[in-house]
């Protein structure tokens, strides 16, 4: 009986592991489809030039579940987020720009939010630009449509994080731990 579950397990991982492929050739750039973005997503790893924002009790340090794609053209973000120790839940709206895959928000001061790539189905890359007190944070992340992406996917983000001048000191981890969000960072 145990044997049987541990196959099962075993099995599903597999699955999970070798269904993930990144196949390049399906990474959109621009010209975004919205309705494709919409759903359950995770958050696997950010970025930021200001690493207390996205650090413990950082500001901007949020564990998206969902993103919604609005009839208006605006698109809600609902995340948790860690307050005194508690998971708190909330949901913002980022209004269109009248650029494609490109939205505003005032959130913790003036933010910029651009989607920089994705395939719909496994991953998706956000940019965001913090303006607050007239100084400029630029924050990256990678949601993954299941809690766990394969190293193939964030090798990819390391790299888009360098292209904006954020190396591995900048970049931490976001792990689905026993059903709860935790971070290494
Ligand atoms: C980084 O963020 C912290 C927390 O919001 C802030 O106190 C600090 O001034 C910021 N540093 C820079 C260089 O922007
Ligand atoms: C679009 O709809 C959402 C949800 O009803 C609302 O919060 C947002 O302000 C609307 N945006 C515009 C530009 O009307």
């Amino acid at each position: 009986m145990r044997m049987a579950l541990l196959l099962l397990l075993l099995g599903l991982g597999l699955r999970l592991a070798t269904a993930q492929q990144l196949d390049i050739h399906k990474i959109v750039y621009w010209n975004y489809d919205m309705a494709k973005v919409s759903g359950v997503w995770y958050s696997i790893s950010m970025a930021s030039s200001n690493m207390s924002r996205i650090g413990k009790n950082g500001d901007l340090r949020v564990f998206v579940y969902n993103i919604e794609s609005l009839k208006n053209g605006s698109l809600k973000f609902s995340f948790h987020f860690m307050l005194q120790g508690l998971c708190e839940q909330l949901a913002v709206v980022c209004e269109k720009t009248g650029r494609n895959g490109e939205y505003t928000i005032d959130y913790e001061g003036e933010n910029a939010v651009l989607i920089l790539e994705t395939d719909y189905k496994f991953f998706i890359t956000f940019y965001l630009r913090n303006l607050r007190d007239r100084t400029q944070t630029h924050v990256l992340a990678l949601y993954g449509r299941i809690p766990q992406l394969s190293p193939i996917f964030l090798d990819r983000f390391r790299k888009i994080c360098q292209k904006y001048g954020l190396g591995p000191n900048n970049i931490i981890k976001l792990s689905y731990i026993g059903g709860r969000r935790q971070a290494q960072a």
